[in-house]
């Protein structure tokens, strides 16, 4: 063989050899989410906060408490109240053990009241969606579906045809300007409970309202460059836009981790259930911005703007949010663009099962969850949405790699 030629061949080789490696270590990264054994993990914790649940009006598990171990329990009333009964149908869906299927029916029961009681905020789509939307889902029980289109039609007496969107807290809130109109960005999530009843049973106005609320939400709830507001205060008379607050962030113009998160995730939803265009794009900017943003490993602080980064807490219920509409996201958009969306949300999953699940002795899932900082509640610890979106997460990656 001529010197030219074998060259040639050890360059070949060589190049070979560097395609095979490369190939090999993404699939090694993508390999790092063990659904296996994060699905044991899961239902290890969620065996070990079942047994302990008390026998009481208040038994909900909600949060950690500063003793790093012990649940704050709720009632069914708590924002956070369908998360749980989310996680169970969750667990019985990743795992396939009945079960999961028992609990996750025994608790769901437990909110029934909810979708008949006059309504008391915009979260009864966290609260209704999550348990009894999950529950017909994955049983098709007809009574199941008769409650979530009793809760949408509760959700949509919150709008206001004057404002355009639906009223977030129909109470006094501090800085809100009660009885004026208040919109969180958050209320983006319960858009999904009217889509799905007007699809499902319930009237075509409660697509509009939802339509309405998305389409008001994406002209005053973002800046320039597409962070979000926490909260938009409106005249409640004429519609007019008073002011651009914050509530749970750093501070009025700052970009708070979970508010952007509900953004991203609300968008995606949205285009899914209208196939607008516009949507779309929003959802992508919103997501874009957020992005590149974040520290290396993919799991912001508490808010993006808070001047002690990094000497701060993280929020990984933002990252498990953001995670799970990505994976949705990723299928929408053109391919390359998909691509990096979806290795994104790999490579958050990975991060959060690698360095946020909580340590033996904690029975929720994942650590270093923020609540509400500037309250000083529920810093740094574990909550159940933080959960209910990781276990989600994990059950679109599953359900995409089928
Ligand atoms: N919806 C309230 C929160 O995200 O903390």
């Amino acid at each position: 063989m001529n010197k030219k030629r074998k060259d040639f061949n050890v360059k070949k080789s060589l190049w070979i050899i560097s395609v095979i490696a490369i190939a090999c270590g993404a699939c090694a990264r993508e390999g790092a989410i063990n659904l296996a054994a994060e699905t044991s993990f899961i239902e290890k914790r969620l065996q070990g906060t079942l047994v302990n649940i008390p026998d009481s009006t208040l038994h909900i598990p909600r949060s950690i408490q500063k003793d790093g171990k012990s649940w704050r329990y709720v009632s069914y009333q708590d924002w956070t109240s369908g998360f749980w009964s989310g996680e169970l149908w969750y667990a019985y869906e990743l795992s396939g053990q009945p079960k999961w299927k028992e609990q996750a029916a025994h608790f769901t029961q437990e909110l029934r009241p909810l979708a008949y009681e006059p309504v008391i905020d915009h979260d009864l789509g966290f609260q209704i969606f999550n348990s009894f939307g999950n529950a017909y889902r994955l049983t098709g029980v007809d009574s199941y579906r008769q409650v979530v289109l009793a809760a949408a039609d509760s959700l949509a007496t919150l709008f206001n045809p004057k404002v355009g969107t639906i009223l977030s807290w129909p109470r006094a809130v501090p800085n809100m300007e009660w009885p004026q109109h208040n919109t969180i960005i958050d209320n983006m999530i319960n858009l999904e409970l009217l889509f799905w009843a007007s699809k499902n049973g319930g009237a075509d106005s409660l697509y509009h309202i939802a339509v309405s609320h998305a389409k008001k939400t994406m002209e005053n709830h973002f800046r320039d460059d597409y962070t979000s507001y926490h909260v938009v205060v409106y005249d409640k008379a004429n519609g007019k836009r008073r002011k651009q607050v914050t509530h749970q962030g750093f501070a009025d113009i700052s970009m708070w981790a979970r508010g952007q998160s509900w953004a991203i995730y609300g968008y995606t939803m949205v285009y899914r259930e209208t196939k607008d265009p516009v949507f779309l794009d929003f959802a992508q900017k919103v997501t874009d911005v957020y992005l590149d943003r974040l520290p290396e490993d993919l799991v912001p602080y508490w808010d993006f703007d808070d001047p002690n980064i990094p000497n701060t807490p993280r929020d990984a219920s933002a990252a498990a949010v953001v995670a799970s509409a990505l994976f949705e996201l990723c299928q929408y958009v053109p391919a390359e663009k998909g691509a990096v969306y979806r290795k994104k949300a790999e490579l958050m999953l990975t991060s959060l099962a690698r360095h946020y699940h909580t340590a033996d002795g904690n029975t929720a899932i994942l650590g270093q969850v923020t609540g509400h900082y500037p309250n000083g509640s529920e810093i740094n610890t574990s909550i159940n949405y933080g959960d209910y979106y990781y276990m989600e997460a994990l059950l679109r990656y599953k359900n995409l790699r089928k």
